[in-house]
């Protein structure tokens, strides 16, 4: 029996990911830009036995539906034939957030089951042939490998499709304040949205823009410049959302809570509070502000009626192994 494992934290896009030029092999239709949540993450550990029939999973505790095993055997059987093995695997993973509201668990989930499982299979991949093996099984996990600020260059075939540090977690105290709406499961998750996305008259325009975009969120990153973050992080989500409400049939992922929050986050700027939102696939709202402030913003979050909780993460690092 071969064993490892991983940890990876999941991913706040700041200049999101949205529609793909090659959806098997999630080639993104343009670059992102995220920063990795270092105060939530999943815990994988693989077990590769010969003794097994068929891939097992257990999530959080529980076996999961036949879609999400066939999704990680899908992801291990391409690990197996870069490995050279054929064994399956039993594959126990762990998140200590709620999965599936739009906080990226599957980023952190196949982050941190690449390094597990290529681990366990006897591979040493680089940094970035880990990336383009995350990239395979979910297209933001390719994010969570390295750490802190991260890009992930769109490229045009897998070879050059694949994420790296801009920069590291210490170099701005960033606060994702995550004002949890619903813990629901989405009805439309963000591998049918992407196939959805071409169908919005509004993506076109969204793509041809993104390198300026990327531009402008390096460039802010890199000063420290708050008020040019939060335009672009702002303009980037709600393009996105404008591409997700055109597309057809169209998603609307807000619930009335949602718009408060933007409301609110809103009013706390224009008073003077360096605050911005940005929103996933899913209902809840990340509130970002640097470091100073987050225990203001965090108490005033929750007093907004509908917000049930606040989750509270700081930049984070790359994925590692546990137990090493
Ligand atoms: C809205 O990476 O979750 O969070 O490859 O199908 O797993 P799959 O999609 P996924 O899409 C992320 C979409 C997003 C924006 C982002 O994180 O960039």
């Amino acid at each position: 029996m071969k064993t490892a494992t991983a940890i990876a934290n999941p991913n706040i896009a700041f200049i999101k990911y949205w529609g793909d030029k090659d959806p098997d092999l999630r080639i993104p239709a343009n670059g992102s830009i995220s920063m990795n949540l270092g105060d939530l993450h999943t815990v994988t550990e693989v077990i590769f036995d010969a003794n097994l029939e068929r891939d097992e999973l257990i999530l959080d505790g529980r076996v999961p539906g036949e879609m999400a095993i066939e999704r990680v055997t899908r992801f291990l059987d391409h690990v197996r034939l870069l490995a050279g093995i054929s064994d399956f695997a039993r594959v126990t993973s762990e998140n200590n957030f709620p999965i599936g509201s739009g906080i990226a668990s599957s980023a952190s989930a196949f982050a941190a089951l690449s390094l597990a499982s290529a681990t366990a299979a006897g591979m040493k991949l680089d940094e970035s042939s880990l990336s383009r093996l995350a990239r395979r099984g979910s297209g933001s996990a390719c994010r969570s490998v390295p750490g802190g600020f991260v890009e992930w260059q769109a490229g045009e075939e897998d070879a050059n499709s694949f994420a790296y540090s801009i920069f590291p977690p210490d170099h701005w105290e960033l606060i994702d304040c995550i004002a949890i709406v619903s813990q629901e499961h989405k009805e439309t998750g963000s591998q049918d949205g992407h196939l959805l996305a071409e169908t919005s008259l509004l993506q076109e325009v969204r793509v041809a823009d993104a390198s300026r975009r990327l531009d402008l969120c390096r460039q802010a990153i890199l000063n420290r410049d708050f008020e040019a973050f939060a335009e672009v992080v702002e303009l980037d989500s709600n393009l996105m959302h404008a591409v997700m409400m055109t597309s057809q049939p169209k998603l609307l992922y807000w619930q009335p809570t949602t718009l408060a929050v933007i409301q609110a986050v809103g009013e706390w700027r224009k008073n003077g509070t360096p605050v911005c939102f940005t929103i996933d696939a899913g209902p809840n709202v990340h509130v970002i502000t640097p470091g100073e402030n987050s225990p203001r913003v965090i108490g005033d979050l929750i007093q907004i009626p509908g917000v049930s909780k606040v989750l509270v993460s700081r930049p984070g690092a790359a994925v590692r192994l546990v137990g090493d």
